[in-house]
């Protein structure tokens, strides 16, 4: 297929079309995500039968944008699209370069943000493989992932932030996360918050694990003292009785 013929396949299977032509500020999120080679990658994705259809879109974050989309045996996903034209590339380099896993230095910052999707692949791999609850990982393709969708088909699970939830088990489930992250998977998440830990009815479930570096990364230690703060600072005003050193401790063992 032509490379025209194929945009145009993809775009026919992006809902809605209506709301694209119609509103502006739509159109411009959707042209900085939806450039040229993010379509042909969604392409290959399509006809591998990965994506049937890019649904909606969940969020418009700094470096990426989650939509809902429907696989082709019928399921939801969740797919993140990464932009290659207005992320934080100096962020992302530094958080890679010092990962062992990910050597290398990349000016090419098409292929630094393929990096970092990579990354976010093989972070939420190694997570699950240690029995933390992440969205279960199904292909990284360029600045594309699809993983398992957390929600109902009426709404996407709530952040933390907006959720109701029981706070003790919530903070339960992130001390646990990092201690496993930590103790068995050598990572450190490196941006706990309630902004990245949805309510998925009774459960939690930690979601956007791209920056999460190896214990051998330089940054490694700092990160997780950060880590500590914030969790502490916010489970504190919800009342749990914690602090950055309890955290720590629990975490380290
Ligand atoms: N697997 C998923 N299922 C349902 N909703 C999700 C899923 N992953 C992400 N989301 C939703 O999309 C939002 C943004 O996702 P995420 O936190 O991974 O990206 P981000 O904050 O935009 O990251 P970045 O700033 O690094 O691009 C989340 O807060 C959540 O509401
Ligand atoms: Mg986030």
């Amino acid at each position: 297929m032509k490379t025209e013929e194929a945009i145009e396949f993809v775009e026919s299977r992006i809902a809605p079309k209506k709301r694209r032509e119609d509103d502006s500020e739509y159109r411009k999120t959707f042209s900085e995500v939806f450039d040229d080679s993010t379509v042909m990658a969604i392409y290959g994705l399509m006809s591998r039968g990965y994506i049937d259809i890019v649904d909606f879109p969940i969020s418009t974050g700094k470096e990426g944008n989650v939509f809902r989309g429907i696989d082709k045996k019928g399921d939801n996903i969740a797919i993140k699209i990464y932009r290659t034209s207005t992320s934080n590339f100096r962020k992302m380099a530094l958080y890679i370069e010092g990962d062992p896993r990910f050597k290398g230095i990349t000016k090419d910052r098409r292929r630094l943000v393929h990096r970092w999707a990579a990354k976010e692949y093989n972070n939420l791999e190694r997570m699950r493989g240690v029995g933390i609850r992440v969205p279960a990982p199904i292909v990284q393709r360029e600045n594309i992932l699809v993983m398992e969708y957390i929600g109902t088909e009426e709404r996407p699970a709530p952040m933390l932030k907006d959720g109701d939830f029981d706070p003790e088990k919530a903070y339960e489930f992130t001390v646990d996360a990092m201690r496993k992250a930590y103790k068995e998977a050598r990572l450190v998440h490196g941006d706990v918050s309630e902004y990245n830990i949805l309510v998925d009815g009774d459960d939690f479930v930690l979601i956007d694990v791209a920056q999460a570096v190896h214990l051998k990364h330089p940054s490694a230690e700092e990160l997780l003292i950060r880590d500590a703060k914030n969790v502490a600072r916010y489970f504190g005003k919800l009342g749990i009785k914690t602090d950055k050193e309890k955290i720590l401790k629990e975490v380290k063992g």
